[in-house]
């Protein structure tokens, strides 16, 4: 489910934006052993469909989220009620990159306060921390 949703975001994303391949997917989660948590959302309507997914993982000793909404369930709140809900289950700050041609994660996460940092691509990507929770 997460592959699918990624794959169906995946013009959004900072770092990876083909197509990801099972394999592929298998071989990160194994690299990442206990440095990633995911969930995923489901709408409330009857019956439920699937609305997207929340993951935090730990990289260079910071925790970074990645947040997707279905194509079909964007722009009805999912976005910023999975990034609160990251904040929520986690104890410090977290950390995102988002794309600067990204307008929706941008007004996403400028909308809940995010406060900018510097990063090592300033002109592509914004580096945004928390508020802490
Ligand atoms: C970014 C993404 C998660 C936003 O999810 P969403 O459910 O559509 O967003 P929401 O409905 O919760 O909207 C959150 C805020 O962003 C704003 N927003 C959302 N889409 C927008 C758009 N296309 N243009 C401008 N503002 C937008 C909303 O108005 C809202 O602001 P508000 O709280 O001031 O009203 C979704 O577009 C997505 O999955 N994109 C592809 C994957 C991706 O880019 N992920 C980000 C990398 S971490």
């Amino acid at each position: 489910m997460l592959r699918y949703l990624r794959n169906l975001t995946t013009a959004g994303f900072s770092h990876f934006n083909g197509f990801i391949e099972y394999e592929t997917q298998q071989a990160w989660w194994r690299t990442m052993d206990f440095r990633v948590r995911g969930w995923l959302y489901m709408t409330n309507d009857t019956p439920r469909q699937l609305a997207g997914y929340g993951v935090l993982r730990v990289e260079d000793g910071r925790w970074w989220n990645s947040v997707a909404v279905h194509p079909d369930q964007q722009g009805h709140g999912y976005g910023s009620f999975i990034t609160h809900d990251l904040i929520g289950r986690h104890d410090s700050e977290i950390f995102s990159a988002i794309r600067r041609d990204n307008t929706a994660a941008m007004a996403m996460h400028h909308a809940d306060d995010w406060r900018e940092i510097e990063g090592p691509e300033p002109d592509r990507l914004i580096y945004l921390i928390s508020r802490v929770p």
